[in-house]
């Protein structure tokens, strides 16, 4: 397949964690292409996942040496892409110049592995610019949605399907008005007014609290919201990174980020996430269009609805093509 859409293919997008990138090569895919990544002692590295060879997936191979070396018949490729040696070809013969891998920019920042498949917009991912200091992380996922990108992007600016999907949990059904709001556009940034949510269990401590919503939008496949405890100073904020596979399928990187509860272990807050995505994955993988409509009259929007509205103009504005129609 060949992609045209030229903001994605220029974005960095989060592959692996990088606690997940370990001493053997793993395959990835990123907009529909396939990719192996691996890690060497002079960094991170991204491949076409194909040997030219016999067109054996490198991620099949090993990493020896601070080289990738293909499974198949043990060619081995340097950071480069360089074919440094052939294990059937008599000493005095040379490699030919056409036995290189195909390499893609990769790197390593903020706990993830990055890819760009173009040319990188800025040499690192935008994103640690925003991400504070000083709080208590937690990664969670990646999660695999049978869903666009754009589409799962949208779900996590929905302000009003809290209360039904998540109801008990980031909603109540009896609470159900969103006050109007605005979003505004900053440094590149959008960026909503404050909405203030009933949220019966907001994090998974049972706990009940009346959160002022602010969301942001880093760029077309990276979001991120801050909730603010109206009575006490608890900060929450969760950055969801989406990595688009295919058009229809992605998977979803999330770090959540507080001031509070500093204790309590990880995996209550991973566990909670788990639940939420399961109750949204019941919507994203079931809307039609699959795609998500960058034409606004395509489907009927509320005031409430905006912030998905200047998401969707957003997209129309970089041209992403990939997960829209
Ligand atoms: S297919 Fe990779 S070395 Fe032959
Ligand atoms: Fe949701």
């Amino acid at each position: 397949m060949t992609i045209h859409d030229m903001a994605l293919l220029d974005e960095w997008h989060p592959v692996l964690l990088s606690s997940a990138l370990t001493d053997r090569p793993v395959p990835v895919i990123v907009l529909g292409e396939k990719l192996a990544v691996f890690r060497t002692s002079h960094g991170v590295h991204a491949f076409k996942d194909l040997c030219i060879h016999r067109g054996v997936p490198l991620s099949l191979g090993k990493v020896k040496g601070d080289e990738l070396v293909c499974a198949y018949h043990g060619w081995s490729y340097n950071g480069c892409g360089t074919c440094t040696r052939i294990p059937s070809l008599p000493a005095d013969r040379a490699i030919p110049p056409k036995a290189k891998a195909f390499v893609y920019a990769c790197v390593e920042v903020y706990g993830f592995i990055w890819v760009c498949l173009g040319t990188p917009a800025s040499p690192l991912p935008n994103i640690s610019r925003y991400i504070p200091e000083g709080f208590k992380e937690v990664f969670m996922g990646p999660y695999t949605l049978q869903a666009a990108g754009p589409r799962l992007i949208e779900n996590f600016l929905d302000v009003s399907h809290l209360m039904f999907v998540h109801e008990g949990l980031l909603g109540d059904s009896n609470f159900t008005e969103i006050a109007d709001y605005h979003v505004v556009e900053e440094d590149g940034v959008l960026r909503s007014e404050e909405i203030i949510v009933y949220q019966p269990d907001p994090d998974g401590m049972g706990r009940g609290v009346h959160s002022r919503y602010v969301y942001e939008v880093f760029g077309p496949l990276t979001v991120a919201f801050t909730k603010r405890d109206r009575d006490t100073d608890h900060i929450f904020r969760l950055f969801l990174m989406v990595l688009p596979e295919t058009e229809q399928q992605s998977k979803a990187f999330m770090l959540k980020q507080r001031n509070y509860a500093y204790e309590e272990p990880d995996e209550v807050f991973v566990q909670f996430q788990d639940l939420l995505i399961e109750q949204d994955r019941e919507m994203v993988e079931n809307q039609k269009p699959e795609l998500l409509p960058l034409d606004l009259q395509a489907e009927l929007h509320l005031r409430s609805d905006r912030l998905s509205i200047a998401y969707r103009k957003l997209l129309r504005d970089l041209g992403v093509t990939f997960g829209t129609a």
